[in-house]
């Protein structure tokens, strides 16, 4: 379950919490990156869509999923049926974690702790955008909804409870499927994204 907020990170709107966000230090993330980034959506949005971390392009725009997982993700929600305008979209961890390798900066996994950290921000985030749903892509948004980890692969497509009320949905992140789709091993993946949204879909209509 979630961490208490402090009453000093604890803010009353979207915008204030943006805001602070953006000069978080609560983990030492913050020192590679650009920036925090928040969520963008509508702040009463029916669904709330988390990632894992900011990408190298996202880092650098200040916005979340606008890089190739981000248009992998608006193609996948146009053909379920969606559209990212109706949803607040957000990620686990608010700054990019990499390492640099020939001069690129290569994403890294965060640490459960980093994760923990951050969960301040998204939890602060769920209260105030108040979603039905919450859809996790991937494991590590996944973690940071439920608590502690949950598998993707046994837990995709089905809404989960919190035992707070909340629920929220798991599939897979769309650069995974990206990745996949390289190397042609799993044909079914981007399918298999597509039909998990149009549960959601159904869900709302
Ligand atoms: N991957 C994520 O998990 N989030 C982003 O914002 C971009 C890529």
């Amino acid at each position: 379950q979630p961490d208490v907020i402090d009453e000093d990170l604890s803010p009353t709107d979207i915008s204030a919490l943006w805001q602070q966000v953006e000069g978080c230090r609560r983990c030492p993330l913050w020192n590679g990156a650009t920036q925090g980034i928040a969520g963008v959506g509508p702040s009463n949005a029916r669904i709330m869509i988390i990632g894992e971390q900011p990408g190298d392009k996202e880092d650098l725009a200040g916005q979340p999923f606008i890089g190739p997982a981000g248009q992998l993700l608006d193609q996948a929600l146009t053909e379920a049926g969606l559209s990212r305008d109706q949803a607040y979209v957000t990620n686990a961890v608010k700054h990019f974690k990499y390492e640099v390798r020939s001069q690129r900066r290569i994403h890294k996994n965060p640490t459960a702790s980093e994760v923990k950290a951050c969960n301040v921000w998204l939890e602060r985030e769920i209260e105030l955008v108040k979603p039905e749903i919450v859809i996790c892509l991937g494991g590590s948004a996944a973690r940071a909804v439920n608590g502690r980890p949950i598998k993707v692969g046994e837990n995709r497509g089905h809404v989960l409870t919190r035992p707070d009320g909340l629920n929220f949905f798991i599939t897979t992140h769309p650069a995974y499927v990206l990745r996949v789709q390289r190397h042609e091993d799993r044909p079914a993946a981007y399918p298999d994204l597509v039909s998990d949204l149009q549960q959601v879909a159904q869900l709302l209509a």
